[in-house]
């Protein structure tokens, strides 16, 4: 069952029901100011940081599930039956609609409806540049008769800390403040004191009234389906003290048959100077000169126009960065729209505010940003930069990182601790990427502090070199990798052994972990010496061009150190078939044929094959050829099997899990793209691809009642074989499956990947492609690459304006050529 179909033409998804089996959100905004939008219009909005800049009150797992967002009313004032107040959304008043529609695009929302010859439409986007949501209401009235309708929008302030907000209630039901001032409706709680910031809430229109505290507007007792006042049609000019401030403005709008009115709603977030916070000075009153400016801009529909054809030519821009033309359509769709829309998403959210994130929980974590990194890096190189030297701040100087950190302080955060082995290496790759995708040496000199202390700073390269060596001092008896609280599968926790409930399985240390050991870090150790060797001997080759502050270890010390850890893999890490997945604190091996449970992991499968490992002979086949028998299923390639069926006191979180469910035994998405470079890397195109539409939201559209999350993007999890429900998703938008499957299909299906030299092209692609295009744009100049099929290998010929090339690295062209066109054939 589908709930709406795709417009590629326009980028946009269009779901035609408001009762999909889940809410269906987009996102609002993707520089500083963020909201998260249903199809029903629910959902939230913030600065910067979900949990400390909160602007609205969302409720998580609600009943309904989704309730509470940007909401309208409106109402027929003369229409005599009970239901002539309705939702333009739907949603709250689910009021029955004589039509829906809801378009998510790149940044923006626009909800569309008709009930009795009232026709609406609301397009709600954030304007490039500012701190403001817009929502923008036309009416239109189709009877021919005139109508006299109310329209009412609705807010519920959050008091800025979104976890103080929903537990300090002692507080925090005295400290609500509220101005209304010219129409304007401003949320000012704590601003008293030591906040210098402010929401506002404007209308284009003059007010037939207004409400700012919830009970006044909503009524006793009842809930956002019914509100009293639009029962009534009468607003009750409430002003909140304390309690629960909202904002609601009432216009009233006489329409004449066939008429049409635009009427602007603007919310926004707004930072006066720490001196100039009061008008007058010495008053309590919120100085408003700094704002009015941009309140008057935006509530012109001109203006709105004009910011919303910025943002549409943003993204048209960003897209363009890479385009592709396939014989698959899910493939197309996919790179060419969604899944470079949701690597920007990913990259701007980490893993903290979703349907399923709750934005109080989870600040930037230290290894997802770097991976989030890998498939937007092309698209905003500045924002990647900066993000990796924020990241490299929150470095700790022993190597190891925090895990997480709060995206308004930058500051690492204890909440969850450190010692997650794997961490340091992810920004390896991260800074890897970054310098092929820009060819910006000059990162790897800036200064960037350790914790953030002042005083620390060393160049970033001297990170980059810690966080190797923080491996390599962490060995365990077998010399593969010491795990610590986990590797990238955050529940295999295999020094924790916790059995209280309610202990957090990530930040419980019972053993002092001097045993447990990763193939899985061990792997993902070999990749990342390989790139810092690579790294290096170009450090090396331009020493006289870059101005060098640091002491370089010559590349060989990162190859042999990846050789040596080779080596220890194929000697405790290989079990014949495939590669094992971890030593337990008793020394005990674990995703090897000698357990009972957990016998094959597909995450050392992945990342071993990445790293190169077993690629020249026939290992690496071996292995994957088990994951296929082992682990593949029609809904993509689970964690591991067998799945836990008890709780193991020595393996922590992931045996938790109801089998099937998440990490044990889960389809975890992120870990499948590994499998298709996988794939990829031993040349098997078929393959590669077959794993790629197996988990491609796209192409599971159809399995919509399944599925049931959004079909534009990946979830983090599809439930596995062992569950009750294998197929359906869960976890939607924010999870590194973005970004890894955006690197698996168009660096090493498509084999277009950026490398220090130039842009290579390596497809490995089905067998039954007989061609495809795609155009890149890579350090400033744009590659127009034609593909064609000539034999059923993955040998490539090419031609670079008319030239053979030696190999499949376009060379970097002179500085004035922008245009390059590439003719590559496979044999
Ligand atoms: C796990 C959570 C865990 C989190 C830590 C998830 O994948 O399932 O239970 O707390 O990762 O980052
Ligand atoms: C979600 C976390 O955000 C990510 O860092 C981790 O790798 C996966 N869970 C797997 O446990």
């Amino acid at each position: 069952m589908r709930y709406g179909h795709f417009d590629d033409a326009n980028r946009e998804y269009v779901i035609e029901t408001p009762e999909t089996p889940l809410p269906w959100i987009n996102y609002l905004g993707s520089e500083s100011y963020f909201g998260l939008i249903s199809n029903t219009a629910g959902g939230y909005s913030f600065y910067k940081d979900a949990r400390l800049r909160r602007l609205t009150r969302y409720r998580y797992n609600n009943t309904p599930l989704d309730m509470g967002g940007r909401y309208i009313y409106l109402r027929d004032n003369t229409a005599s039956d009970s239901a002539r107040a309705w939702s333009p959304s739907w949603m709250p008043a689910r009021t029955p609609l004589d039509s829906y529609e809801c378009r998510h695009g790149m940044g923006y929302t626009i909800i569309h409806s008709k009930r009795n010859g009232i026709e609406s439409q609301t397009r709600y986007f954030v304007p490039m540049g500012e701190n403001l949501e817009i929502w923008e209401l036309t009416l239109t009235n189709q009877r021919d008769t005139a109508a006299d309708l109310s329209i009412f929008s609705a807010i519920e302030f959050n008091l800025w800390d979104a976890m103080d907000d929903s537990t300090n209630f002692q507080r925090n039901y005295s400290i609500g403040q509220v101005e209304v001032v010219d129409d304007v409706i401003y949320h000012k709680t704590e601003y008293r004191e030591r906040r210098d910031h402010f929401a506002y809430f404007a209308c284009s229109e003059k007010l037939a009234g207004f409400d700012t505290q919830r009970e006044s507007f909503l009524g006793s007792y009842r809930g956002w389906e019914d509100p009293k006042v639009v029962e009534t049609g009468q607003s009750a000019n409430s002003i909140a003290h304390g309690w629960q401030p909202i904002g609601s403005h009432h216009v009233r709008v006489q329409l004449q048959a066939g008429e049409q009115k635009k009427i602007i709603f603007i919310l926004g977030y707004h930072e006066n100077p720490k001196d100039a916070k009061f008008d007058p000075p010495e008053s309590q009153v919120i100085n408003k000169r700094t704002v009015l400016p941009i309140l008057s801009k935006y509530l012109k529909a001109a203006e709105v126009d004009k910011a919303f054809e910025g943002l549409r030519s943003h993204w048209t821009n960003l897209l363009n960065k890479f385009q592709v033309h396939t014989p698959d359509e899910h493939t197309d769709r996919m790179v060419n729209i969604w899944n470079a829309y949701q690597t920007m998403i990913t990259f701007n959210m980490s893993r903290s505010a979703s349907y399923f994130e709750s934005g109080i929980g989870r600040g930037m974590g230290f290894r997802d940003s770097n991976q989030d990194l890998l498939g937007f890096v092309h698209l905003i190189p500045e924002r990647a930069r900066e993000r990796i030297l924020d990241l490299a701040a929150t470095q700790l100087e022993t190597g190891g990182a925090y895990h997480q950190y709060q995206p308004l302080t930058k500051r690492g955060n204890n909440d969850v601790g450190s010692g997650f082995n794997d961490d340091p290496l992810w920004l390896v790759l991260a800074v890897a990427a970054y310098v092929k995708e820009t060819g910006d040496f000059g990162i790897l000199n800036e200064p960037v502090p350790y914790d953030n202390k002042p005083g620390t700073e060393e160049p970033l390269y001297g990170h980059l070199a810690r966080s190797i060596q923080y491996t390599l001092d962490r060995l365990g008896p077998n010399g593969l990798p010491l795990i610590g609280r986990a590797d990238w599968n955050d529940c295999l926790n295999l020094n924790c052994f916790s059995d209280s409930p309610g202990q957090s399985f990530q930040t419980t240390t019972n053993k002092d972990g001097k045993v447990a050991e990763s193939v899985f870090i061990a792997g993902l150790f070999v990749l990342a010496a390989k790139e810092m060797a690579e790294l290096t001997k170009h450090v090396e080759s331009r020493k006289s061009k870059v101005n060098l502050t640091f002491d370089l270890r010559p590349s060989t010390y990162y190859l042999d150190a990846a050789s040596t850890m080779e080596s220890t893999i194929w000697k405790a890490g290989w079990d014949g078939e495939w590669f094992r997945r971890a030593y337990d604190d008793f020394g005990h091996v674990l995703g090897s044929k000698e357990n009972e449970e957990g016998r094959i992991f597909i995450e050392p499968q992945g990342i071993c094959v990445m790293a190169g490992l077993g690629v020249d002979d026939g290992r690496a086949e071996k292995a994957l050829d088990s994951v296929n028998v082992h682990l593949a299923t029609p809904h993509g390639v689970v964690l591991q099997q067998p799945a836990f069926s008890k709780y193991y006191l020595h393996l922590g979180e992931i045996s938790s899990y109801p089998p099937g469910y998440k990490e044990n035994a889960g389809i975890f998405c992120h870990t499948n793209p590994w499998i298709m470079i996988a794939e990829a890397k031993v040349g098997r195109g078929d393959k590669a691809h077959d794993y790629y539409l197996r988990i491609n939201p796209s192409a599971r559209e159809g399995l919509g009642d399944l599925h049931r999350c959004e079909p534009y993007v990946y979830a983090q999890m599809i439930a596995g074989k062992d569950a009750a429900t294998h197929g359906e998703a869960k976890n939607s938008w924010l999870t590194g499956t973005a970004a890894w499957n955006y690197v698996a299909i168009t660096q090493w299906i498509l084999g277009i990947r950026p490398t220090y030299d130039g842009l290579q092209v390596s497809p490995v692609v089905p067998g039954t492609w007989s061609q495809f295009e795609a155009s890149r744009e890579f350090r400033g100049v744009r590659y127009s690459i034609k593909v064609e099929r000539s034999g059923a290998g993955n040998q490539v010929h090419i031609e670079v304006d008319g030239n053979v090339i030696e190999g499949n690295v376009i060379p970097l062209p002179a500085e004035n050529v922008k245009d390059i066109s590439v003719r590559v054939t496979i044999k």
